[in-house]
């Protein structure tokens, strides 16, 4: 059985989804063992605790760089025997001490179809409003391995969900937010079974 952490930001429904795919079989192959956040109020930390998983809150003000930051990271993640390391709604950029001792082993979930619609700065709304005034009919979520290229990393699922005429971008968020629920616990698992130990 492989340990999982998860990376959250937010609200955690990411997480939630996650935590009830352990409990329903459907991730069978790893067990969520640890849950860390930047943010002291995320509602990621609430929802672990209810579930009883070990929630961190490493806040970064306390590290001199992003790297130092993620390096006390990955000492926790290890004190933990974490194996793959889940990003759930994480808006920080992974660094090479991170990176390095996790490599190939960070999956991401992001909410458009890469290679579009990713990078530096998009993120949440911005990408269903980016979606939106470019004027596409198809929208989605991805599964992705995580690397040094921010959202460029091997796409390991995709969810196509259309885009409806006069959707805001908060009714797209809703509609693709569905789908990643089913789509990330159900890669989550076929990563694992290929990798456990
Ligand atoms: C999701 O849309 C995810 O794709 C993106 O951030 C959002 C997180 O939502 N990376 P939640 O915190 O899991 O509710």
């Amino acid at each position: 059985m492989l340990k999982l952490a998860v990376l959250a930001s937010g609200s955690g429904s990411n997480l939630s989804a996650l935590i009830d795919a352990e409990k329903n079989g459907i991730i069978t192959d790893g067990t969520i063992s640890l849950v860390v956040s930047n943010k002291k109020d995320a509602y990621a930390l609430v929802r672990a605790k209810n579930a009883g998983i070990p929630a961190l809150y490493i806040k970064r003000s306390e590290f001199s760089s992003d790297e130092e930051y993620d390096s006390h990271i990955v000492s926790r993640l290890k004190e933990y025997e974490i194996d793959v390391v889940l990003l759930a709604g994480y808006l920080r950029i992974i660094t090479s001490p991170l990176l390095t001792e996790y490599e190939n082993r960070i999956l991401n979930i992001h909410p458009g179809l890469l290679p579009e619609f990713g990078g530096i700065g998009m993120y949440g709304l911005k990408v269903h409003e980016s979606v939106i005034n470019a004027g596409v009919s198809t929208s989605g979520c991805t599964i992705h391995l995580v690397t040094k290229d921010v959202d460029m990393g091997p796409v390991l699922a995709q969810k196509h969900v259309p885009v409806i005429d006069g959707d805001t971008p908060d009714d797209l968020a809703h509609r693709v937010l569905k789908e990643e629920h089913v789509l990330y616990p159900k890669t989550v698992q076929e990563f694992v079974s290929k990798i456990k130990k």
